[in-house]
Formats: structure tokens, C-alpha cells, sequence
């Protein structure tokens, strides 16, 4: 079963609050899916928590919405941030090195539905909806292990 929490983030920076904090609870072959509609705010969210884990508020890091995925050497693993968006399903994933990475990399993933049969049954689902101009709803979903582990990310 599931474990769920819903936030309310009031502007960017409680995005980038909670991004950090879910940052911090990282390890090794961490699958984190993103899901919410154009502009929902999944990549600000990312970009929000490479930036903490790096250490370097300024850190370049673009859309993947083109390279389809971007890869950071942070302290402790490396990650990658997936936009599957232009993707039609699970062969053109594997194609990127799906496995390679789940090896010992961390996985944050927009547009998580052309997994497929890929999504791991232990994962964080984080969904975001616009609830306003600057206001999101975040729906935190903990599968496997992450049902414990989302009360380290609670506020
Ligand atoms: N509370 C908030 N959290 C996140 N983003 C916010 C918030 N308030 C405003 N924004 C703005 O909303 C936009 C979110 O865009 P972003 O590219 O992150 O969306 P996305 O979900 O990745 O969309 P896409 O599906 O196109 O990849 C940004 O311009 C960001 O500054
Ligand atoms: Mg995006």
C-alpha cells in the first residue's frame, strides 16, 4: 500500500523547500516520478533540488525536455533527470540506459507514464497541480520502502 501526503506550497520557494528536503532523503537507485500538467512546476522542483544537493544555488540546469536527460555528478550519486514528454514508451527509455542508471544512480522523472513496465515497484510519486498564479498542490505518494520514508520529508 501506498503511504500519501498532500501539501499546499504557497509560492516557488515552498517548492524548493520541499525539494530539498526530499533532496536530503536521497540514497542510491532512488526512482522519484514527477507528474502534473504543463507548467505544474516538475521541473522547478528538480532544478530546485539539484541545486541544493550540488551546493551551488546558481547550477545550469536546463529542461530536459529536448536531451530528453540531463545528468549531474552530485555528492553521494549521480542523477538524472528525465523528460520523457517526446517519448512514445518503455524501448525508447531502455535505448536511454534505463539500467545502467538504476544501477547506482538516482532517477527524477517527468512524464513517468512511458515507463511502462519500468517503473519500480519502490518509488516516490510526487504529483503537482496549479492551484493559483504562484500556488501548487503537492500530492507525495510513497510506494515500497518510500511509504515509511516520507514521514523524513514531512514539515
Ligand atoms: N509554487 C511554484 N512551484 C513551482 N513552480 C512555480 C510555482 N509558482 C510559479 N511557478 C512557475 O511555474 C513554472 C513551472 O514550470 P516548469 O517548467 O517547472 O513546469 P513543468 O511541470 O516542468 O512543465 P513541462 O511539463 O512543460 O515540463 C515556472 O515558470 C515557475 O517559475
Ligand atoms: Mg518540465
Amino acid at each position: 500500500m501506498a503511504r500519501t501526503l498532500t501539501l499546499d506550497l504557497r509560492d516557488e520557494a515552498a517548492t524548493a523547500a520541499l525539494a530539498a528536503r526530499i533532496g536530503d532523503g536521497l540514497r542510491p537507485r532512488d526512482v522519484v516520478t514527477l507528474t502534473g500538467d504543463l507548467g505544474a512546476g516538475k521541473t522547478a522542483l528538480s532544478r530546485a533540488l539539484i541545486r541544493h544537493l550540488s551546493g551551488d544555488p546558481e547550477e545550469e540546469v536546463p529542461s530536459p525536455t529536448f536531451t530528453l536527460v540531463q545528468t549531474y555528478d552530485l555528492p553521494g550519486f549521480p542523477l538524472w533527470h528525465f523528460d520523457l514528454y517526446r517519448l512514445s514508451g518503455p524501448d525508447e527509455v531502455e535505448e536511454l540506459g534505463w539500467d545502467e542508471i538504476r544501477a547506482d544512480g538516482v532517477a527524477l522523472v517527468e512524464w513517468p507514464d512511458r515507463l511502462g513496465p519500468l517503473l519500480p515497484p519502490a518509488r516516490l510519486e510526487l504529483r503537482l497541480a496549479i492551484t493559483g498564479p504562484e500556488s501548487r498542490r503537492a500530492e507525495l505518494a510513497g510506494f515500497g520502502d518510500w511509504a515509511e520514508r516520507l514521514d523524513g520529508i514531512t514539515p
